[in-house]
């Protein structure tokens, strides 16, 4: 059984696996010289065997334990034929939603769409790299996906004042989202994901009966999904007020933490497995402070089922060989 698989299903306390959130990404000098000459970032997701040779990238340098596929959560609106672009130094840009078009897309179109994702989970899983290793596919949470749709942008803070204005618009786009990332996953899986992890960026936007309605339930919806699959399912509500609640509600086979949780809390709170938590900055200072934090979660996750990550994606101006570091410190734990 792969490394990760051991954590996840038995309970393994005594390996301490790693990948990294962004271990394929703008750090990599190898990346971004297909970078350059790709300035389209949707096309490069597009392109599988740049997306596979990109999402490898990673595991050729450092003894990581997982394979991401490169491509984005946006690529799911984007086979719903809503306009996706990313402009430099600025993040995503949406077009306007016609919930209209959207409800007439079928099935076939949106994987016809988005099929080089799959046919790059196809390569990276069956590359000789992988073999003990997992090969993780991923899908934005409902939440963060319509925040993104509706939003048209990153949300600075907070949600705009009429965020919420069209109840009925939130419905529909909801239910679509459900159909069809349930379609993204099922693909994923068949094409040689075996971990899904889903992303919730923005959860922590959120407060009160919202959660239940944007966050718990199409989760809950969603993990259980993956599940019936019989794929673990690691979930990442980033900055959530309260991780204990969001797991006893919704009980992913797996938790990702952000940087601000405290690891000692969260240890006495949660019984399932544990990922991340180490803030991405730390590996932007040198390489003594790094050893004594990434020690410390190790430690405190001694006797707890713990994946090493970080807190968030790990961030473009890191250096390299703070990553290699960071990586012979957990392999040598
Ligand atoms: O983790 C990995 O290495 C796998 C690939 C991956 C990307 N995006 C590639 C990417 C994953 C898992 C994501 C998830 C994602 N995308 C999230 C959830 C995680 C998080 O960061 O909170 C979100 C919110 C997005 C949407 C998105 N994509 C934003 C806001 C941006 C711009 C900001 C940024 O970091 O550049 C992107 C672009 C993006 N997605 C890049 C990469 C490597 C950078 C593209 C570039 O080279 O310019």
């Amino acid at each position: 059984m792969t490394p990760l698989h051991q954590v996840i299903k038995n309970k393994n306390t005594k390996i301490k696996p790693i990948w990294i959130m962004r271990q394929a990404g703008r750090y990599l000098p190898e990346f971004r010289e297909i970078r350059k000459l790709n300035p389209d970032f949707i096309k490069l997701c597009l392109n599988e065997d740049l997306s596979s040779e990109i999402t490898l990238q990673p595991l050729k340098r450092f003894d990581l334990d997982a394979a991401i596929i490169f491509s984005d959560i946006l690529m799911l609106p984007y086979g719903l034929n809503q306009k996706v672009e990313f402009k430099k130094n600025f993040g995503p840009i949406l077009g306007q939603i016609n919930i209209n078009e959207i409800s007439k897309i079928s099935e076939t179109d949106f994987v016809e769409k988005i099929f080089p994702v799959y046919k790059a989970l196809d390569k990276v899983s069956n590359n000789q790299i992988t073999s003990n290793k997992n090969t993780i596919g991923f899908v934005g949470a409902p939440w963060t996906l319509l925040v993104y749709m509706i939003n048209q942008q990153s949300p600075k803070k907070d949600l705009k004042h009429d965020f919420f204005e069209d109840k009925n618009l939130i419905k529909k786009i909801l239910s679509i989202l459900e159909k069809f990332l349930m379609i993204h996953i099922k693909n994923q899986v068949k094409n040689g994901a075996n971990v899904i992890q889903i992303f919730d960026s923005w959860a922590g936007l959120l407060q009160g009966k919202d959660l239940e309605n944007y966050i718990y339930f199409p989760t809950l919806n969603l993990v259980n999904y993956v599940k019936s699959l019989n794929v673990p399912v690691i979930c990442f509500p980033r900055e959530i007020k309260n991780y204990k609640k969001f797991c006893e509600v919704v009980k992913p086979d797996a938790v990702s933490i952000d940087y601000n949780v405290d690891p000692k809390q969260i240890l006495k709170d949660i019984q399932i497995p544990i990922q991340g938590g180490l803030d991405p900055k730390v590996l932007l200072s040198d390489k003594e402070n790094l050893k004594k934090e990434t020690i410390k979660y190790l430690d405190i996750f001694k006797d707890h089922p713990y994946i090493f990550n970080l807190g968030h994606g790990v961030l473009p101006e890191t250096d390299p060989n703070m990553m290699d570091h960071l990586v012979k410190i957990v392999k040598d734990y």
